[in-house]
């Protein structure tokens, strides 16, 4: 039997942890077992080249370099982690996943389709069964984040970057509706939950779990 692999996406203070933890409990309550993971990181590897990515202090880093960190930690994640639990048939519930390369590199750093190529290498394929973005606008994304902690590499950038890249997850809204679930991060949490726990449902029944 094959687990589920459910992944959360969006621009940075959308509140996808909150939403992991309901997550969580969700399956929890089905007596299933899930893994939460993260990207970058979520293996050893992975999360010493998370380090290398959200550093400050590596402002020198080139976009393409970027591109191939990023897909190097997915790739070892892919391998070593998600595809071994999900042929345990656990449900792996992964902090971003691919969108959030195209989203970022391919429409923030502006380095289109390679990207896409890049990581169906780095994946051999793997999709998510479901995702969910969490789509708050980027003004208040950026101010949420900021007031959460201190600012990564990634979360400096301008705010035109971070517009960028919410226009990549529309354009992923647009090309993959089956997958991909827009879930409006304006509201509460509890809203947000309750939207994401009726696609989690039907999810379920499909599966027949
Ligand atoms: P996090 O703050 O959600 O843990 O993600 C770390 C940062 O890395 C975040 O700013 C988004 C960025 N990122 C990319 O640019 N490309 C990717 O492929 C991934 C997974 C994250």
């Amino acid at each position: 039997m094959r687990g589920l692999f459910i992944t959360l996406e969006g621009g940075d203070g959308a509140g996808k942890s909150t939403q992991i933890t309901n997550i969580e409990s969700f399956f929890g309550s089905k007596g299933l077992v899930v893994v939460h993971t993260r990207e970058p990181g979520g293996t050893h590897i992975g999360e010493k080249l998370r380090e290398i990515l959200l550093d400050k202090g590596n402002g020198e880093m080139q976009d393409v370099t970027e591109m191939l960190i990023y897909a190097a930690s997915r790739a070892q994640h892919v391998r070593e982690l998600i595809i071994p639990a999900l042929e345990e048939g656990k449900v792996v519930i992964c902090d971003r996943f691919t969108d959030s390369s195209i989203a970022y590199q391919g429409y923030g750093r502006e380095l289109g389709k390679q990207v896409a190529e890049v990581n169906a290498r780095a994946t051999g394929g793997l999709q998510p069964d479901i995702t969910f973005w969490l789509d708050i606008d980027p003004e208040t994304g950026r101010r949420r984040a900021g007031k959460a902690g201190e600012l990564d590499r990634l979360e400096l950038e301008q705010l035109d970057f971070h517009y960028r890249l919410y226009d990549g997850y529309k354009a992923l809204l647009e090309k993959y509706p089956e997958r991909i679930k827009r879930i409006d991060a304006s509201r509460s949490i509890d809203e947000m939950r309750d939207e994401i726990y009726a696609y989690l449902e039907e999810l379920c029944a499909a599966r027949g779990l």
